[in-house]
Order: C-alpha cells, then structure tokens, then sequence
C-alpha cells in the first residue's frame, strides 16, 4: 500500500462535510472514479473528529478526535483480502490472540461470514447486524458506501454483563425488527453490547455503491475497501488499559490536568470523567485550531466552541475556573 499523509481536519473540496469524519474522506472522489489514485492500495493514518458521541466523550472510549488506521483498496482487492490482511494486522503484528476477535456482519452478508470462517474465526464469533452498526457511509450528504464488517476485542467475561447471546437467536431477533419495524428487545451479551466487555476496534467497509443527496445508491465503478483502525482503542488493548485515557496517547494529558487541579486519577467516578472531558476536548481543540478551525457561531467553529464550553464546564467541577476560560467561553 502507498503511505498517503493524513489531511487536515478541514476536509478540501467537500462542502457536505464539516470535518474531517474518516480515512476515507480525501479519497472520496478515487472511490467515486472522478480522480485516478497514485496506487490502488493505499494507507493512511487519519487525524479525525466527529461529532455524534461528543456527549458521551468521557467514558472509556470515547473521542471526538481521533487517528484513523486505514488501508483502502481502489477498485482492487476486495473483501478477502480485506479480511486476510486485518487479521494477519493483529494477530501476526499486534499480537492480539485471535480468539479474543470476534466479528460483525451485515445482516444478509452470507459472502462476509464465508470469508471470515476461512479465515479462521469460528461461527460462534461471528454475530449479523443491520444498518445500524454493520452499513458505513456516506460521510457527508453523498458518497461511497456499503455494507460493513466490524472486528470487536473481547477484554473477558469479567467485564461482561451476563452470558453471550447465540448469534442466530440475535439474527433472528434483528431480521424480525427489519421486517416488523418494532425494535427488538435484546437479553445477553454481544459484540455491540453497551457493557465494557467489548471493544470496537476496527470495521472494514466493502464498498460497493455510491449515494447521492437524494439517498438513490448506484454501484461504485469497482467494489472497493475502506478500513478504519482507531489508533487510541488500539493502544488500550495492547497497553492493557481498561480506557484510553491511560495510554501514552493520553497519560501525560491527564497528569497535567491533575496537576492543575490538584485533583487525583483513578479513585472516584465523577472526577476521572470531569478530568477526561476536560483532557480529550482540550487534545481535540488544539488539533482543530492546529489546523486553522476558530472559535465561532456556525459551523465547523462551533464545534470548536461547543467542546471547549464544555471542557470548562467539566474543569468547573475540577475547580479549574480561572479567568482565562472563563473568558472563552
Ligand atoms: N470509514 C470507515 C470507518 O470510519 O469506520
């Protein structure tokens, strides 16, 4: 794969887009055949930011910026490679045992589960969503989509909520929800379960259709891939953390903002989730303004705003209220 250098958080040319929000993002208009790729295998590591789970920032998780791990394949190898390549990432590179992978499907993917048994991850690992969590894109108003394949880390049963559900019973709970439209009551543990037994690590999109502004989907000139590996949940499975915050991506932020506080990590709930609001919005803030975003009303400046608003809104609690932020906000 050609190494390509992460783009800025302001993404060029694609004015459906606020910032930034994936790997794939400057390479929409190859995916689309507007543009020719420098090389059909391309990789990149992705400064990106996104806004939906900005309420939840603080958990264990959670970011609004973070760096996107990707390989992408323009019209050229497809889902088995794709799937090849990924596994052989963290099991033969990262180390990651591969019985603590599980993976996602698309509802109807039968090809996806096929390549994923091949490739050594047994039926029982393997659970079918639907386009909630297993359909990516596009980013913005149009562009490339497609049904998508998730590997989850499974940190142990200890961390886990009960007994794992059998996948067929959760398919067949979720077909019975696509086809009723009534939400499916869920009991049991799975890959996507709100406890912390699982983590997301990385979800490779087959790529296979392009959606306009009026959601009318189009094949793609060629199926095609898109991965995104998210460097700071990486980093927490093989550092061993149960959060990211505790990784070196993060550690040194937390101490800093200890240090100003005069507040301790790690001994009650409401003071490590104020500390870590306060150290990912002050990270994601200062890679916005790195890359030319201000303060503002509207816009890509108000979600610069809104995460520094609520930075000091959590270092309020930590008594970090000195005039300065007060002012900013
Ligand atoms: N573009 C793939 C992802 O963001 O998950």
């Amino acid at each position: 794969h050609l190494r390509v250098a992460s783009s800025s958080l302001i993404p060029v040319g694609d004015p459906t887009l606020l910032l930034t929000t994936a790997g794939m993002v400057q390479f929409k208009p190859y995916f689309a055949g507007d543009t020719t790729p420098p090389s059909l295998r391309l990789t990149s590591s992705q400064k990106s930011f996104r806004t939906p789970d900005i309420d939840i920032v603080g958990d264990a998780t959670h970011n609004t910026m973070f760096e996107m791990l990707g390989n992408f394949s323009i019209g050229d190898y497809f889902k088995e490679e794709a799937i090849a390549f990924a596994l052989e990432f963290l099991t033969h590179n990262m180390g990651l045992p591969k019985d603590r992978l599980y993976a996602t499907i698309y509802l109807d993917d039968d090809e996806a589960r096929e390549l994923w048994i091949q490739a050594g991850v047994p039926d029982e690992r393997i659970f079918r969503f639907g386009d909630q969590d297993n359909w990516w894109g596009p980013a913005g108003l149009e562009g490339p989509c497609g049904p998508c394949s998730e590997i989850h880390y499974d940190g142990g049963a200890e961390k886990g909520c009960g007994p794992m559900l059998e996948p067929d019973a959760l398919t067949a709970l979720l077909r019975e929800e696509r086809d009723t439209g009534v939400e499916a009551v869920i009991q049991g543990c799975h890959p996507n379960c709100d406890c912390e037994r699982f983590v997301e690590l990385w979800n490779l999109v087959f790529m296979q259709f392009y959606q306009d502004p009026q959601r009318n989907r189009t094949p793609l000139p060629a199926p095609s891939v898109d991965t995104g590996l998210g460097l700071e949940r990486m980093a927490a499975v093989l550092q061993g953390k149960s959060s990211v915050y505790e990784t070196d991506l993060f550690w040194p932020i937390v101490e800093k903002a200890c240090q100003l506080s005069g507040k301790t990590y790690g001994h009650d709930h409401e003071t490590d989730y104020a500390l870590r609001v306060v150290v990912e919005h002050a990270r994601a803030s200062s890679f916005l303004i790195g890359d030319g975003v201000v303060p503002g009303n509207e816009g890509r400046g108000y979600v610069l705003r809104r995460i520094i608003r609520r930075a000091i809104r959590y270092g309020r609690r930590l008594g970090l209220d000195q005039p300065f932020l007060a002012e900013l906000a």
